[in-house]
């Protein structure tokens, strides 16, 4: 069966269950401010899951492209894609689990004909602390289910520790059987929905070799114990709660949120766990063999190599059809580091002409019918991706000039590793080499690699990376010396109301930490000469009291007339004495440290103390904070999942 056929297969088969089918959104999603892309089927339906009415009414399924940029280091293993499609279907306060399970089933047994042997459930077992009962209806419906087909099924717990114990269905806790955006129930912010769900695998333990007594990390095998052996192919979640500030509370309606990785539905009826190996990418897999003389599978690096390709051509190609044009910011960032990384790997597999075009090619014949905008752009995509992969080729060349002005040095140094006791001291060398060729030239690591490979010597590539990144950093650091360091923590100019505002938000920083908790760290800070504005994780709207508490604090530290002077500081030193930092990533060894009170006592926010704040900041600030002025907030507002912004100003 073909994986175009299933997923024709699912629409039809929730069609006939009176579900509207909808087309795929778009992978940059529309009105949703929180995230670049989408990165699930439901990430469209949350208004309706909340109880908004959708035009098309209460069943509703589709297939969904999903990009996840968080993936693209994991790709190169069996079963890590940054594109997938997710199928999916949606009961809008209409069916329950009743329904779901059962037609799971029979889409999954008798439509698609997968063996129920192999077939694996979880369940959700329920949190005391939460009030949320133990999953149990759904439990037995899929234990009646399975013992149809005369499997006995037994519903166990503590698989974790103990192992199968011969179940075929699992409770789990809320770590694994439990679904929100924001993940586990005690991370979710207050409005978000989610709730138990039930999980569906694929026992790839016989194609593998493994049986149920294999072990991973010396631990027993369980399904979700990500030794490969058991893949998950989908999702029901009941999405029936809300959170609220004190626990859940029931939605307006009971959900049902289905979603299911097409790539991997499709391995299980391959029954092979490589997902590369089913035939979306059969066309561009044998163009890549055809291109590079190359076949799939039969050396380790080389599938690694095809494996990325496959991915991020393909990804690329459905980011450029939805707008994400390569580019240096927001979500074209992520298609020029795609098509970037997929033509450094097609050096390695030795493919040096027609690379992108004919993959574009192959890739869009293999989608034309299920997705026919990208037959429809198919000129302009080659186009964007000949244009990309020429600037990119432009600058290998030019990098390469300049590698081989140095090669002789690189092959004497190389010629030293002979003797082991230098080893260490010649990758650093090799690094520092590489670090400056990337730094000013723009030459990939991986391509650096390939040079000194074709020098005939064999590299430690995690040895060279690792050393890589040690000289990055000091190359980093000293083109950083040359030039003026100014961070400008936000201002938009530096004006004297925009001074004052800029210590009124290290006042409020630390004035929301005391009275909200240590949770509480910057996110953003945008200021004028006529407002503060600041975003700072949280999950919860402000109350009256607590936003009067803050106030209070900051009007307090003002009238105190506390003196802001400032260190410098190793970042280390800053840490241990309990100053605030929240960009550890954008600091160098030393920094400045600003101190409203008395530098030599650690700041709290406490003004009966001699010290009220102390935070890694290039400033500019006032001398005294008497200067400010009168602090009132004007504005506390939901700005993202777990993220609160507040407006305020100085009179
Ligand atoms: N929300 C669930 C998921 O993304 C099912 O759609 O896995």
């Amino acid at each position: 069966m073909k994986t175009n056929d299933i997923r024709q297969k699912y629409l039809e088969f929730f069609q006939k269950k009176q579900h509207e089918i909808l087309t795929s959104a778009s992978l940059l999603p529309e009105n949703d401010p929180t995230t670049l892309f989408t990165g699930s089927g439901m990430q469209p339906m949350v208004p309706y899951l909340l109880g908004e009415k959708h035009p098309l009414g209460v069943r509703l399924a589709d297939s969904q492209k999903c990009f996840r940029s968080g993936d693209i280091d994991e790709v190169g293993d069996n079963r890590h894609t940054t594109f997938f499609e997710m199928l999916g279907n949606w009961s809008l306060g209409d069916y329950f689990k009743e329904e779901q399970i059962s037609w799971m089933w029979e889409f999954l047994t008798q439509e698609l004909g997968l063996d129920p042997e192999h077939l694996y459930v979880t369940c959700f077992t329920g949190s005391e602390e939460l009030s949320i009962p133990r999953d149990e209806e759904s439990a037995h419906l899929w234990q009646k289910l399975f013992q149809e087909r005369g499997i006995e099924a037994k519903i166990v717990e503590n698989s974790e520790e103990e192992g199968m114990q011969g179940g075929r269905i699992f409770y789990y806790s809320e770590k694994k059987n439990w679904w929100s955006r924001s993940g586990i129930p005690q991370n979710m912010p207050e409005g978000e929905p989610g709730g138990p769900d039930t999980e569906m695998f694929w026992d790839f333990g016989e194609k593998l070799g493994l049986h149920e007594k294999s072990s991973w990390k010396d631990l027993p095998c369980h399904v979700n114990c990500d030794c490969g052996r058991f893949v998950e192919i989908g999702n029901n979640v009941f999405m029936q709660y809300k959170k609220t500030s004190s626990g859940f509370e029931q939605l307006v309606q009971k959900n049902v949120d289905f979603g299911g990785g097409l790539e991997r539905v499709a391995a299980a009826v391959n029954n092979d766990p490589d997902i590369f190996t089913i035939d979306l990418f059969d066309g561009v897999r044998s163009t890549l063999e055809e291109l590079s003389g190359k076949k799939y599978g039969e050396d380790e690096k080389d599938t690694f190599a095809f494996r990325v390709i496959l991915d991020h051509m393909r990804a690329a190609v459905f980011l450029i059809s939805d707008g994400a044009y390569p580019s240096n910011k927001d979500q074209g960032y992520f298609t020029r580091r795609l098509v970037r990384r997929a033509i450094q790997f097609s050096a390695h597999l030795d493919i040096t002409e027609n690379f992108v075009e004919r993959c574009t090619r192959s890739i869009i014949e293999t989608y034309q019918y299920a997705y026919p905008l990208l037959q429809e752009k198919l000129d302009e995509i080659v186009k964007v991706l000949k244009t990309e992969e020429e600037k990119f080729r432009k600058a290998i060349e030019r990098a390469k000039k300049e590698y081989n002005k140095i090669e002789g040095e690189i092959q004497s140094l190389l010629e030293g590793t002979s003797n082991t006791e230098n080893t260490e001291l010649i990758y650093e060398k090799l690094a520092g080499i590489c670090a400056n060729l990337y730094q000013t030239h723009g030459l990939p690591f991986e391509i650096f690699v390939e040079f000194v490979e074709k020098l005939g010597f064999q590299i430690d590539e995690h040895k060279l990376s690792r050393a890589f990144e040690q000289e990055f950093k000091k190359h980093q650091e000293l083109s950083r010396q040359g030039s003026e360091q100014k961070f400008k923590g936000g201002l938009s100019d530096h004006s004297d109301m925009s001074i004052k505002y800029h210590t009124a938000t290290h006042l409020l920083h630390i004035a929301l930490r005391k009275v909200l908790g240590d949770h509480v760290g910057q996110k953003g800070s945008n200021i004028t000469p006529e407002r503060l504005r600041f975003d700072f994780s949280h999950n919860d709207k402000l109350t009256e009291d607590q936003l009067k508490q803050v106030e209070d604090l900051v009007n307090a530290a003002i009238e105190k007339d506390y003196p802001v002077s400032f260190q410098e500081m190793k970042v280390e030193e800053a840490y241990k004495e309990g100053v605030i930092g929240m960009f550890p990533e954008r600091y160098d060894d030393v920094v400045k440290v600003y101190t409203i009170g008395d530098p030599t006592h650690p700041g709290n926010a406490n003004p009966e103390e001699p010290t009220f704040s102390r935070e890694i900041c290039g400033g500019p600030h006032v001398e005294h904070t008497g200067v400010l002025g009168h602090f009132t907030i004007t504005k506390e507002e939901s700005c993202s999942a777990g993220v609160r912004r507040i407006k305020a100003i100085l009179e």
